[in-house]
């Protein structure tokens, strides 16, 4: 478990990533003005529909993709004030496992090859030290080490994400982005991996994002949790304050939309449908970007976007109106609460 007053592995401020869009003449909001710090050994978990900003978060986070606008902080230095080389060698250390399985691995090469293949690119090892790391590290996600000189193809959608993992694990991560990594596996084995992940975490004191539209992994593994709507984070806090008492309408809607029925301490009383589509990212509605789906917007919603306040300890939310209590009870006629 992680200390608040641990420095961050990664410290994010006012975070955006704008794509063009299709046609070339607009832009995609695809991140837009968001700050967090991910903790030492912590499990940070990003949920939020498709198409809020989950992935490019991620891809982000392990420099994939460049900010258009913002800081980030790669234990302690500023990417911005990184050379060349120093930046090559610290994003070593920001590492991300995808939803395919098969993303990382080339289907002609051996297993050997896949696992040593980072540490080759990095460089300063032999290759028997390479190779015996390699082994190692298959051992340490749980497979045997005769798999090592088999072919992707040979192997399940569990074994190959267990062989990504066991990929990462020679350059000593400091954070592991994890973007719907169990979410092409069978349900059945889902466990098991996610079980895998922590048990990594506990021996090797690595930090995980572990971003997931599935609630349930998320609140499985999760210490905090952030949830993001077009482009933005709505709410942020621990993971039993927000699946147990979230603070904000869009984390009330998707708990209520949670087809897997949450394990009986996760579950919370409020129910909410949430009507109509998410929004374009090109013209996010002003104000606060919920409003349009919001039972309890009111005009201060539409014209004002709302702080980002801490209402409760570690716990915080963009909403004008909800309380530490969460969003006050709404009349029975659908009337507007006051402001
Ligand atoms: N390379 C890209 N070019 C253009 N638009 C993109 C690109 N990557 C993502 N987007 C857009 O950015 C928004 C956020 O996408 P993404 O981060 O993949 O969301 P999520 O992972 O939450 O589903 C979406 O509207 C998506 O279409
Ligand atoms: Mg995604």
């Amino acid at each position: 478990m992680s200390r608040a007053d641990d420095a961050p592995v990664i410290e994010v401020r006012d975070l955006t990533v704008r794509f063009p869009s299709l046609d070339g003449t607009e832009e995609v909001r695809a991140v837009d003005g968001v700050s967090f710090e991910i903790r030492p050994g912590e499990t940070f978990g990003v949920i939020g529909e498709s198409g809020s900003g989950k992935s490019t978060v991620g891809r982000t986070l392990v420099g994939l993709l460049d900010p258009t606008s913002g800081s980030l902080t790669f234990d302690g230095a500023d990417r911005a004030g990184m050379s060349r080389g120093d930046w090559r060698v610290a994003r070593r250390r920001f590492q991300m496992i995808f939803q395919d399985p098969n993303a990382a691995l080339n289907p002609r090469m051996t297993i050997l090859d896949s696992l040593t293949e980072p540490m080759r690119i990095a460089g300063g090892r032999s290759k028997a030290e390479m190779r015996d790391t390699a082994l190692t590290a298959l051992e340490k996600v749980g497979l045997r080490r005769d798999m090592a000189q088999r072919y992707p193809h040979e192997l399940s959608g569990g074994q190959k994400q267990r062989v990504n993992i066991a990929r990462v694990l020679p350059l000593d991560p400091r954070l592991i982005v994890c973007d719907e990594v169990v979410a092409a596996l069978d349900v059945s084995i889902r466990g098991e991996i996610l079980n895998l992940f922590k048990e990594l975490q506990d021996s090797l004191g690595v930090a995980y994002a572990f971003i997931a539209h599935d609630i349930s992994v998320v609140a499985q593994i999760s210490d905090r949790i952030a949830v993001t709507y077009l482009g933005q984070f709505v709410e942020l806090g621990p993971t039993e304050g927000v699946i147990d008492a979230p603070l904000h309408p869009y984390t009330i809607a998707l708990l209520s939309a949670e087809p897997q029925p949450l394990p009986a301490h996760l579950r919370h009383r409020r129910r909410m449908v949430l009507e109509g589509d998410i929004p374009s990212p090109v013209n996010p509605p002003s104000g606060c970007r919920f409003h349009t789906r919001c039972p309890w917007a009111t005009e201060i919603c539409s014209t004002q976007a709302p702080e980002w306040r801490e209402v409760r300890p570690d716990h915080r939310v963009a909403c004008h109106h909800t309380t530490p209590d969460g969003p006050p009870p709404l009349p029975a006629d659908g009337a507007v609460p006051a402001t």
